[in-house]
């Protein structure tokens, strides 16, 4: 005890305090999450995410390129369709020669040694905007979705994705893709289960940027509720057992409690998505001059890897060697 203890003896300098830290997560952590459209030579920037954009294939590779150089543990893929292409049970979402399908194969075949990790949900792809068709009461049909979210799986994989993540919180989605993979001699195509996903308020720029806003209703029936932790261990702890490669937390910042607890209860790999509002939030903050971009982005890393993540997937990717390299 004080005043033979002093903890501040082991804070004194740099050279303490940097030994005794978490360190920053490496660049193959981290995965950078994107969106895809169709043609050539696009970028659309997304306002409510400064520094992130919708790409087409060839953007995309240029892209990459130096974050895949510095080291870059993966990137995920999500896919927009226009309304053309949009139907009840978001069929666009498994074309065999999709925008996103074929993303895969040019980034796979460009960079063979990046982790390549495909989007499994129907939002972008519906015309009612919910993640599975919809049933005669106006709810999501947890097992009709099954057999489209199967379907979606195994284009992925069939287009090379390393690993698939599933993202639309039905029950039974890790099992069923699990079998529907090996059927189809996907044996070795991990699944990252986005097993905790949040029924969030910090989604709002991502569905700008894919434009899947549900058009009636929201995603409480089916996502996690923000005030039930029982629940959202039990999501994880279910898709575990159906055979999960690697468990998904989804916000990161608000839920590091739920990050831990997960951490404690679990050997799997666990990963957490640093959402699109979680990135907006921070841009706002510093853009108004109230905060700097660069620490807080720091602390933020930092604190995801102390609670217990093994994997980050975030927008500040792309961002590496700006922000987080020393
Ligand atoms: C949809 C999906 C969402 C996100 C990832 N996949 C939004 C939603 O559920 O409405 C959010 C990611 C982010 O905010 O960065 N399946
Ligand atoms: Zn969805």
């Amino acid at each position: 005890m004080f005043p033979e203890v002093r903890l501040r003896r082991l804070r004194q300098s740099n050279g303490i305090r940097r030994m005794l830290s978490t360190p920053l997560p490496g660049p193959e952590k981290l995965i950078w999450p994107t969106f895809v459209i169709p043609g050539e030579n696009r970028r659309e920037p997304i306002e409510s995410m400064p520094g992130q954009a919708r790409l087409s294939t060839d953007k995309l590779l240029i892209e990459l390129a130096p974050l895949v150089q510095n080291g870059l543990g993966g990137v995920l893929l999500f896919g927009l369709a226009d309304t053309g292409e949009k139907d009840s049970h978001g069929s666009a979402a498994y074309a065999t020669h999709g925008t996103v399908q074929e993303a895969i194969r040019a980034v796979k075949e460009a960079f063979p040694q990046l982790v390549v990790i495909a989007d499994v949900c129907v939002c972008a792809y519906t015309n009612h905007g919910h993640c599975g068709p919809l049933n005669s009461t106006g709810g999501v049909d947890n097992d009709a979705s099954l057999s489209i979210l199967e379907k979606v799986a195994c284009s992925m994989a069939a287009a090379g994705a390393d690993i698939v993540a599933p993202s639309a919180m039905m029950d039974g989605q890790v099992i069923a893709i699990r079998k529907a993979l090996d059927a189809a001699d996907y044996t070795q195509t991990l699944i990252m289960s986005i097993s905790t996903k949040f029924a969030s308020s910090l989604y709002s720029p991502f569905r700008d940027a894919e434009k899947s806003s549900p058009g009636e209703g929201d995603r409480n029936g089916y996502q996690a509720a923000p005030g039930d932790l029982r629940t959202a261990l039990r999501e994880s702890k279910f898709d575990e057992d159906e055979g999960a490669d690697i468990l998904m937390l989804k916000p990161a910042l608000f839920y590091l409690d739920i990050l831990s607890h997960l951490r404690a209860n679990t050997d799997l790999p666990l990963a957490v998505y640093n959402v699109s509002g979680e990135y907006a939030m921070l841009h706002a903050t510093a853009d108004r001059g109230w905060g700097d971009l660069k620490a807080m982005v720091r602390e933020s890393m930092i604190s995801l890897s102390r609670s217990g993540a093994d994997l980050i997937i975030t927008y500040w990717a792309n961002q590496y060697e700006q922000l987080l390299q020393d």
